[in-house]
């Protein structure tokens, strides 16, 4: 670590680090578009100017290297001046389009206009030179070329995330622009990080366009629970009371598990993953009264997708009425691996292999039982078709469920990923359905105290 003085304070950083970032850990912002800290220096957007004490012109903060007492202004006039001309040239041509922009709440264009800039525009509507719109590049990626800062971040997340080079940059100078390479679509598992990456509203998602401005959402953090990776994510949701609760989409959150992105199969998976308004509470408590009496002639069979606290409520569960407790994790699919590029996905399509396992509920359902429950969060009880019950009563989030609990999102809970990490997950909000755990306490008739020390174990 070494100090450098900004604006005349000192602060301690990393010599080897991004002054952009190593800066951001302190709350000092420094403007920028193409630098990120996933795809590296790129020093084409100019944004990150600023003033170092002792060079004769203003300087790209994303490129200058860190030494020891270093210099820099970044609240000085020169800083200020250049800032201001550096987004001139951004709006000459940019169209107007904040009020029905997706990114608008979001968009580093509109926050830094706020921030540094606040000039009239030195050129008329009629004046502008207009570009593509609503370019459909394939993966629910929608293109408008008017908004593009050309800070090449998409191209360069094609390149060096995914590996799939689909994106390039065509034309020179005032013609340059965002185009697919050989007119291929975009095709990779990933895609929708390039929405996310790009700074202004150029990219968008065909999923998200139009349905919600974002200050309407709300952010719950959560855990991807599509795959045992378990990447940490955003839920938003909506915001507004009184009005039913809504997921709207999952966004990544920057974590040392899956860096700053999150695969498709995940984002979109909050599709199956809204409240389902079902009224099930007469079974649940036909069902525990019979539990009451006949526990001994059930079995449970817990599913990896459940968490910590709710298998370790089911172990209590099994004790009380001596039922046998088994376990299954066997969600595996070879064809969602990926062979290059980011390789976040893993086979096994449940988040809570490894806890399972931890937890000694043991895979063997070798016994045929005469009446079992099963304990399954996620989209479908497809894998219960292969074995065969006298009886057989699901209890899970998704609509064939014969007793419907809220989901792995709508619930706190902790997992093991893959790598045996400790991952927890939010609530985004209240749910309509009862959570698992509350169902067992129905059961028992007491709620189960969840015991803090398996977590230290893991930690
Ligand atoms: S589309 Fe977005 S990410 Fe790509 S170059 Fe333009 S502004 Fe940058
Ligand atoms: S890699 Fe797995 S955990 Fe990560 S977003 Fe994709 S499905 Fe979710
Ligand atoms: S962020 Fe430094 S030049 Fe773009």
């Amino acid at each position: 670590m070494v100090e450098i003085i900004v604006d005349g304070e000192k602060f301690s950083v990393n010599e080897k680090g991004n002054l952009i970032t190593e800066l951001k850990k302190h709350n000092i912002e420094i403007p920028h578009f193409c630098y990120h800290e996933a795809l590296g220096v790129s020093g084409n957007c100019r944004m990150c100017l600023i003033e170092v004490v002792g060079q004769k012109r203003p300087q790209i903060a994303c490129d200058t290297p860190i030494k020891d007492g270093m210099e820099i202004k970044i609240n000085s006039e020169l800083t200020r001046a250049v800032q201001r001309g550096i987004l001139e040239l951004e709006f000459i041509n940019h169209p107007l389009d904040c009020p029905v922009c997706d990114q608008a709440g979001e968009c580093d264009l509109q926050d830094y206009y706020m921030k540094f800039d606040l000039q009239d525009s030195k050129v008329s509507l009629a004046d502008k030179v207009k570009k593509g719109k609503r370019e459909d590049l394939g993966s629910l990626v929608i293109h408008d070329e008017e908004r593009c800062v050309l800070c090449r971040r998409c191209v360069r997340f094609t390149q060096i995330c995914t590996q799939t080079n689909e994106l390039a940059v065509g034309g020179r100078g005032e013609h340059s622009h965002i185009m697919l390479m050989n007119g291929k679509k975009i095709d990779n598992p990933y895609a929708g990080n390039i929405v996310d990456i790009c700074p202004v509203g150029a990219m968008t998602s065909a999923d998200f366009r139009f349905k919600k401005r974002v200050w309407h959402l709300q952010k719950t953090p959560a855990i991807c629970q599509g795959c045992e990776r378990g990447c940490a994510i955003w839920i938003d949701s909506n915001k507004a009371k009184y009005q039913d609760s809504k997921i709207y989409r999952f966004r990544p959150r920057e974590s040392s598990v899956n860096g700053y992105f999150i695969c498709d199969y995940g984002r979109y998976s909050y599709k199956d993953e809204q409240v389902i308004k079902r009224d099930d509470s007469a079974k649940i408590s036909a069902l525990a009264l019979d539990l009451r009496t006949n526990g001994d002639q059930y079995d449970i069979l817990a599913s990896s997708s459940l968490s910590l606290e709710e298998m370790s409520a089911l172990k209590i569960l099994a004790n009380e009425f001596n039922m046998g407790l088994y376990g299954f994790s066997d969600f595996r699919d070879e064809s969602f691996k990926d062979e290059i590029g980011l390789k976040l996905r893993v086979p096994n399509k449940t988040a809570n292999r490894v806890g399972l396992n931890k937890l000694g509920i043991g895979r063997n359902l070798d016994k045929k039982s005469k009446n079992l429950i099963v304990f399954h969060l996620g989209r479908d009880f497809e894998f219960i078709n292969k074995f065969e019950f006298d009886n057989l009563i699901k209890i899970g989030s998704n609509s064939d469920a014969d007793i419907v609990c809220a989901s792995s999102y709508h619930r706190d809970g902790h997992t093991l990923n893959i790598d045996e990490k400790l991952r927890f997950s939010k609530g985004a909000f209240e749910p309509l359905s009862p959570k698992i755990c509350d169902i067992i306490a129905e059961f028992i008739g007491r709620r189960v105290e969840f015991d803090m020390s398996i977590l230290k174990a893991f930690a």
